[in-house]
């Protein structure tokens, strides 16, 4: 087989890189170890940007984002039951985020490759990347038993954080940074309202606690809980429990519980890998850098590392250029550590760590009294959470 880029991993790096670059008239062909099943049932992230609501149009998958998903104007920050509302349209001159389930963006771009023809190979196995400094580079694989080949220019490698690509890049030619916290996200879907109109993230005494949603009827909700905690562990009484005390009173005459029919433990880390390109292999998304769930930024910045990638490797094709694809770990960085940054102070802002001393806590009183008082940091809080522009 020959395309022009070999995609490794289908989830939304992969899928949203292969249809900006068949848009563009580049042979793709993507190779993903899991089931499309799979892939398309993950429950992951739940808030767009609007440059991923804007890509999605641009690609032509927007018309049922636009048509289910939630817009949302604004959020509220609670500490100890105190809530201090947030509204993006003011602060950032008409700002919003959308919500809408990574499951159902993960759907609408495989929907849209069905109907293109972008070849996905699903239950790809033992993935290799070979050639990676040569301008011929290639992968092997297997499937159901038997070996196959892909000759390509150029690899994406976004096979998120276990993924192989990350390591085909020699160790004396990436530095990696990283911060593992010591705790975790349990986290619910459940039918039932949500209790907020909007999210509401909370600082209580007993850790964190997140409300979301997916839709009008369906909440989509998380707790702080220690790194070693099983989901066993966590009965749908003991999640309710806990949710209402931790949300705060402002909000639990309003909420709704239920049985859950999803429920996992997420880990939390910050990561990232520099460079982000290595001869003729690219990261883009998860495979170059992990955020902390909080602020929902890692599948937006996924999509803006394939917008860089994608509008690079076009013009490499179409106008013989070769600059945006040697700046592209520099242009995709300069984005990622914002975001790192972003999502590791509202972490650290809204969350009880186990070694937390008595300065550590006064210094998130100090700041969510300067939240609730300055608007210059609502504005900054505002920016970076609805997502800074692409370029910035
Ligand atoms: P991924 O979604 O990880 O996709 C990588 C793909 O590559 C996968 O389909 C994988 O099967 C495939 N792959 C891996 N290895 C190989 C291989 N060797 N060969 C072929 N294919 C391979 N973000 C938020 O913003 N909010 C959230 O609430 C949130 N919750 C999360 C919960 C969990 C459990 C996890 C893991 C992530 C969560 N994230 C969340 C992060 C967000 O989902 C990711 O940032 C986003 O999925 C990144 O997309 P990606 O395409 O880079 O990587
Ligand atoms: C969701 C996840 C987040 O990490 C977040 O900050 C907001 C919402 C969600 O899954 O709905």
């Amino acid at each position: 087989m020959r395309a022009q880029v070999g995609i490794v991993g289908a989830g939304p790096a992969g899928l949203l890189l292969a249809h900006l670059l068949h848009a563009a008239k580049v042979s793709v062909v993507v190779l993903e170890q899991r089931s499309r099943e799979y892939v398309e049932g993950r429950v992951r992230a739940g808030v767009l940007e609007r440059t991923t609501v804007e890509l999605m149009n641009r690609l032509g998958i927007g018309e049922r984002v636009a048509r289910e998903g939630l817009v949302h104007g604004g959020t509220t920050l609670c500490l100890d039951g105190e809530p201090i509302h947030l509204d993006f349209a003011d602060l950032t001159s008409g700002g919003a985020v959308t919500v809408y389930g990574q499951s159902e963006v993960m759907k609408d771009l495989g929907q849209a490759a069905d109907e293109r023809g972008i070849p996905i190979i699903y239950e790809a196995t033992d993935v290799a990347l070979h050639d990676l400094h040569s301008s011929r580079p290639w992968l092997t694989w297997w499937r159901h038993g038997t070996p196959q080949r892909l000759d390509c220019d150029f690899i994406a490698g976004c096979d998120g954080f276990h993924g192989v690509s990350r390591g085909y890049i020699p160790a004396d030619a990436l530095q990696t940074f990283e911060r593992v916290y010591p705790f975790g996200w349990l986290g619910i879907l459940a039918d039932v309202p949500p209790c907020n109109p909007e999210l509401v993230y909370a600082n209580h005494a007993h850790g964190f606690a997140l409300a979301s949603m997916r839709s009008p009827t369906r909440s989509r909700c998380y707790l702080q809980c220690a790194a070693d905690d099983r989901v066993e562990e966590w009965s749908d009484d003991r999640f309710w429990d806990e949710f209402s005390v931790r949300i705060g009173s402002s909000f639990t005459s309003t909420l709704t519980r239920g049985p859950s029919f999803e429920k996992s433990i997420a880990p939390l880390r910050s990561f990232v890998c520099t460079t982000m390109r290595w001869g003729r292999l690219f990261l883009a998304g998860d495979a170059a850098h992990i955020v902390p769930p909080t602020g929902a930024k890692g599948l937006n910045l996924a999509a803006a590392d394939v917008i860089v990638l994608g509008d690079a490797l076009a013009a490499f094709y179409n106008s013989n250029d070769t600059s945006g694809i040697e700046d592209y770990s520099r242009r995709a960085l300069d984005r990622v550590w914002k975001a790192e940054r972003f999502s590791w102070w509202l972490t650290n802002l809204t969350h009880r760590f186990p070694d937390m001393d008595g300065f550590d806590r006064q210094m998130q009183i100090a700041e969510f009294a300067y939240l609730r008082r300055s608007r210059a940091a609502q504005v900054s809080f505002a920016e970076n959470y609805v997502g800074l522009p692409l370029g910035s």
